[in-house]
């Protein structure tokens, strides 16, 4: 069984449609404001008291770090970060950069170096990109020029249980919750290095095929058994909306 004694407990958590979507479309994402806008939209009133009692519920594990993907930042089709070339060596560019520490950390896998970081954070949560060895060499080192921490993992792509490792033992991350799409938390999901998810239900419906969902990331191989999960809070608000805990089972 899987322990989570080297590595922090992980902990998803997502606002989804019944039809379990989590963005309007494939082409969208929440954060350009008039997604944002139809997407919640349908969300009826009592949907705020229902996320104000999930994060309570999430709080108890006092989470230090929030992990995000790439998806929720740039487009599919979005190539690496056009920078100069660089002179400094790889091997010092592929070392971990902790230039500053926080109480909390915003961490965002971008193995390929594809966001263009505007907001760095601020004096309680410090911006902490994930990379890997395969990172662009010019993308690792306007982060060392911008003071961006980042964490290197993994050789071809970002090794989220290591990942995972480095943050408890670099920077004492006991609980780190996954505020992602479907592509992280798939993969998360298929690492086995889920513990809890926590999902805010709102009654509307999506569908479309490719459409973002809760888990997305390579289907269960043939013959494999889905995840069994273990209930532990269902609520269901005046308006139809739903907040459901489950913790994962491994018994
Ligand atoms: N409703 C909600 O609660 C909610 C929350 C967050 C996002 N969203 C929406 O969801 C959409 C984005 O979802 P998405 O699925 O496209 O993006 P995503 O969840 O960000 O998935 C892509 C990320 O997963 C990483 N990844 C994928 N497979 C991996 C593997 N095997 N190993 C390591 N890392 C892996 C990618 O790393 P690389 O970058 O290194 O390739 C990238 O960082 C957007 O529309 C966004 O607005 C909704």
């Amino acid at each position: 069984m899987p322990s989570t004694s080297t590595r922090p407990r992980v902990v998803v958590s997502v606002v989804t449609t019944a039809d379990g979507r989590v963005a309007p479309s494939r082409a969208e994402r929440l954060l350009d404001d008039d997604a944002n806008r139809r997407w919640r939209a349908v969300w009826p009133p009592d949907t705020a008291d229902l996320l104000a009692r999930r994060a309570e519920a999430v709080d108890r594990h006092r989470p230090t770090l929030v992990l995000e993907g790439s998806g929720t930042f740039v487009a599919d089709d979005d190539g690496p970060c056009e920078l100069p070339a660089t002179s400094v060596p790889a091997e010092e560019l592929r070392t971990d950069f902790l230039p500053h520490r926080t109480p909390r950390w915003f961490a965002v896998v971008d193995g390929r170096g594809r966001v263009p970081w505007t907001h760095k954070g601020d004096a309680e949560t410090s911006l902490l990109v994930v990379t890997c060895r395969s990172t662009p060499l010019p993308y690792l080192a306007h982060l060392r020029r911008e003071a961006i921490p980042y964490l290197v993992a993994g050789d071809d792509r970002v090794d989220l249980a290591a990942a995972l490792t480095a943050f408890r033992d670099r920077l004492g991350v006991e609980c780190v919750v996954s505020e992602a799409g479907g592509g992280l938390n798939g993969a998360l999901l298929r690492a086995d290095l889920v513990d809890e998810l926590h999902v805010v239900t709102v009654p509307a419906l999506v569908g479309g095929l490719g459409t973002p969902s809760v888990v997305d990331g390579p289907p269960l191989a043939p013959g494999a058994t889905p995840v069994r999960l273990r209930l532990v809070t269902a609520e269901v608000g005046e308006h139809g909306t739903i907040r459901t805990h489950h913790e994962v089972d491994r018994s």
